[in-house]
């Protein structure tokens, strides 16, 4: 286990309810690292657009609370939907609470699943898939940016994608979401940095979360290959011959929220094993 630094810092892990997610993963590693925890997710289904086929419910959350805190971590489960503001002031409010103050947001939270021929994508699907990956950000940033101005140190990191970087067919909303979620990401390292507080983005390519597994139905369908002819050829295609881990986004977000990431600021990091570089 490397040692980051980062004993007793507070972090809020959005989206971080479901066992085989990124959000988790983060989680579980900032907890070992010795972070105090805020996990949060929706937690009950909402409308067709947020099923509980894709969204982490209150049950799965707890759980997954008590077995962080079971690990000998200190961790609280608080959940929040994204869009909504007063969610992400009481979420971001319950960390302060709680453990005292805010070290770390990882806006995490995303919709990946709701995905259309362009000609045919539904304003109901681009509004929750906006709301969710960009606005959410927004939201949450702010309310634990007013916390950390004051401490006068933090640190944000938004999860965007490869699709922040690279155009993806039938994810319009997605592709569009991630690469403001990128603008985002420099605009508050400009204005926060001189106040103590870096923020970076890291972009993802493929890891078979629920998520993940749910595209890659969709993309294999699309192309007319069967599910493991697609996902094989993505570890072809991969210059590490692999997909992500959930593990490989965990590290990077516990490095970035180290001292020894204290001069990185606004920056998009791949973790892609080269697949995208730019
Ligand atoms: N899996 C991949 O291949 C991949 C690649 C690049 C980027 N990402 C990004 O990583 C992040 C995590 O995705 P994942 O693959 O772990 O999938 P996941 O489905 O496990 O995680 C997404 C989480 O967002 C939550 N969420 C959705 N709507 C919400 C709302 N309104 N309020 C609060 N939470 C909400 C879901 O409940 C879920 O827990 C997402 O932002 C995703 O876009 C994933």
């Amino acid at each position: 286990m490397a040692n980051y630094g980062l004993q007793g810092k507070v972090a809020v892990i959005t989206g971080s309810g479901r066992k085989k997610g990124i959000g988790f993963a983060i989680a579980s590693k900032l907890a070992a690292e010795g972070c105090c925890i805020v996990l949060s997710d929706l937690g009950v289904p909402k409308g067709n657009e947020f099923s509980s086929e894709h969204i982490g419910i209150t049950d799965e959350m707890n759980q997954l609370t008590e077995e962080l805190i079971k690990s000998g971590a200190r961790v609280i489960a608080q959940p929040a939907d994204v869009r909504l503001e007063s969610d992400c002031e009481a979420l971001i409010k319950a960390a302060v609470d709680t453990f005292g103050r805010i070290d770390i947001l990882v806006n995490n939270a995303g919709v990946g699943y709701l995905m259309e021929e362009f000609t045919e994508f539904k304003e109901s699907s681009w509004d929750a898939v906006l709301d969710v990956n960009l606005k959410g950000a927004f939201l949450c940033s702010k309310h634990a940016a007013r916390y950390m101005i004051a401490q006068n140190s933090g640190c944000i990191i938004n999860i965007a994608s490869q699709a922040a970087k690279s155009g993806f067919p039938y994810a319009a909303a997605y592709t569009a979401s991630k690469h403001g979620l990128v603008g985002l990401t420099r605009s508050n390292a400009v204005e926060l940095g001189p106040k103590g507080i870096r923020v970076n983005a890291i972009c993802p390519n493929h890891i078979t979360t629920g998520l993940g597994h749910w595209q890659n139905e969709f993309f294999s369908k699309k192309f007319g290959l069967d599910y493991q002819t697609y996902l094989q050829g993505i570890k072809d295609r991969n210059p590490l011959r692999r997909t992500g881990m959930v593990e490989d986004i965990a590290n990077a977000v516990a490095f970035l929220c180290s001292d020894e990431a204290s001069y990185i600021n606004g920056e998009a990091l791949n973790v892609s094993g080269g697949e995208e570089y730019h």
